[in-house]
């Protein structure tokens, strides 16, 4: 079956159909998906529920062909038999003791940008997901760049953002994980390496603008939310069970709404390693 692309929404997100995540992409499917990966930035691959669940290994296997699968730091919540896949859940095992990490980016953010080398992919996979809410809010990123004023954009050009985690975006750091971080710069506006398009590079992680008076930086911090988060750049992913979302942290920004916490959602997460953003 021919793979075939479907967008989604005007600005992100397209939905890809005729691809067998199960087995191993051919290289003309897997170079089809990556087309659709840098022309749509996410992609949904509509979980089909007759089929069993995609397994650790396939989606570790589907992670490496877009390059090198990361292994989160907060290894309290990897897999038990796969470091490389974190597990999102809100479930507890007879113990008491949590599945996985909870409440997980509830707040606009881009994947771990609080570090040098930000993943440049994420691969999200939905085992439970409860009978609504608990959705995933994407927004380009690069939409929104080219959406900015001439002024917007020249006032921009050379800022660098400071980017770390404190204790409202990162609760389930332990002390030592904490410990091993620091700040880090990134540009607030980076180039993608691939498709050269512009996009902003803030989110919740981004705590100020290098260089500037506390009122001015937290002032374009601001506007670049608000103006991030205008439903024109949006796509919304409503999760049922055995759906895979990928999506590009280079050019997207992300975060998950509320649900009712007596129902599990449960998710693997996967990353591919990133550049330095310039
Ligand atoms: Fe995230």
């Amino acid at each position: 079956m021919p793979i075939s692309v479907e967008p989604l929404a005007k600005s992100i997100a397209a939905e890809v159909s005729g691809a067998d995540l199960g087995a191993a992409l051919s290289e003309g499917d897997f170079n089809a998906v990556h087309d659709a990966f840098l022309e749509h930035s996410v992609l949904v691959f509509r979980g089909r529920s007759q089929t069993p669940a995609l397994t650790p290994d396939r989606h570790i296997a589907l992670t490496r062909r877009f390059g090198e699968a990361e292994i989160h730091m907060l290894d309290q919540f990897h897999h038990a038999d796969h470091p490389e896949i974190l597990i999102l859940s809100n479930g507890k095992d007879s113990g008491g003791k949590p599945l996985g990490l909870e409440d997980a980016g509830r707040y606009w953010h881009t994947d771990v940008s609080y570090t040098h080398r930000p993943s440049m992919a994420s691969f999200l996979y939905a085992h439970d997901v409860p009978p609504e809410g608990g959705d995933t809010v994407f927004a380009s990123t690069r939409a929104a760049y080219d959406a900015l004023s001439a002024d917007w954009k020249a006032r921009l050009q050379g800022l660098r953002a400071v980017h770390g985690l404190n204790r409202i975006t990162a609760p389930k750091f332990t002390d030592e994980q904490f410990a091993a971080l620091d700040y880090v710069e990134h540009p607030l506006v980076r180039t993608h390496p691939e498709t050269r398009r512009k996009a902003i590079y803030t989110g919740a992680f981004a705590l100020s603008v290098a260089g500037l008076p506390e009122n001015e930086s937290r002032g374009i911090l601001e506007f670049l939310a608000d103006h991030c988060a205008k439903p024109e750049f949006q796509y919304r992913h409503a999760w049922r069970a055995h759906d895979l979302v990928m999506w590009d942290n280079r050019c997207v920004v992300h975060h998950a709404t509320g649900f009712d916490r007596k129902h599990l959602r449960h998710m693997h997460r996967t990353t591919v390693a990133g550049g330095v953003p310039v």
